[in-house]
């Protein structure tokens, strides 16, 4: 029998790594993407080389046509999508500089939160819309989107970055109603504060805690539910 496919985005290090890791573990042939060539084969060969079966796709969320080669190659290759991880995000505000990345939302640039909201947010939408027709009945969408978009638990401070990842549960709730009559479950999880280049080293979570949510919703049995915001296996508040 064929192997699941499941896709990662931003798969060469952080929770992306860990993720498309634990998915190969579980018995899924893993298509790692990476904007990064160099980086993205040093990453999937340490994977290669404990025998899970994973494989390189160079994929910049960013970039319309590499998605769409990515649908291609997919089609062409194996028909089908069962998981698809979108990770891939980044924050370009900074506490240290002002100016056009200052964190202070009265200091950034509009263009700095619209480079964050194409990257977080549009980058998964292009992801689901080049992939989510190849999903079949049973197919899980899971978007990494982070408490600091959480509506109902809203603080100052990195505007960008919190409306990227408040859009992104947008695209949850709205992929959630539109795919429910083919049975494609899609949800977001915040993987809390973790110790990556993104969360920083004195964040209070280890990427395993990270990716234990993202994971369950990914690929475990008993993680039936779509339409939710997920931390610790819980749903949270939007
Ligand atoms: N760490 C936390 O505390 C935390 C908390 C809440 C949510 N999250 C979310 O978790 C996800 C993973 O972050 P992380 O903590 O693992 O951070 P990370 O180590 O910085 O990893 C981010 C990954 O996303 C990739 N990426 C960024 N922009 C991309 C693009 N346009 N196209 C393709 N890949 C792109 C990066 O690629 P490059 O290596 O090429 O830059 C990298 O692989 C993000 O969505 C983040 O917002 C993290």
């Amino acid at each position: 029998m064929q192997a699941r496919i499941a896709v990662v985005t931003g798969a060469n290090r952080g929770l992306g790594l860990a993720t498309s890791r634990a998915l190969a573990e579980k018995g899924f042939h893993v298509i790692a993407c990476a904007r990064d060539s160099e980086a993205g084969t040093q990453a999937v060969q340490a994977l290669q080389a404990d025998k899970l079966s994973v494989e390189l796709r160079v994929v910049d969320v960013n970039q319309s046509e590499q998605i769409k080669d990515l649908g291609r190659y997919i089609r062409e290759n194996y028909g089908r999508v069962d998981v698809l991880v979108n990770n891939a995000g980044m924050i370009l505000e900074t506490r240290e500089a002002g100016g056009d990345r200052s964190a202070n939302p009265l200091l950034v640039s509009p263009m700095t939160v619209m480079e964050t909201f194409n990257s977080n947010t549009l980058g998964a939408l292009r992801m689901i819309q080049a992939l989510a027709l190849m999903m079949p009945e049973g197919g899980r969408i899971v978007n990494v989107s982070s408490g600091m978009g959480q509506l109902s638990d809203m603080d100052g401070g990195w505007l960008g970055y919190r409306m990227s990842k408040t859009a992104l549960n947008t695209l949850t709730r709205v992929f959630a109603t539109e795919l429910a009559e083919r049975g494609i479950a899609v949800n977001s999880v915040c993987p809390g504060w973790v110790r990556t280049n993104l969360g920083g080293e004195n964040a209070s979570r280890s990427i395993e805690e990270g990716i234990d949510t993202i994971v369950w919703l990914a690929s475990d049995e008993s993680a039936t539910e779509s339409g939710g915001f997920w931390r610790d296996r819980k749903r949270i508040d939007w």
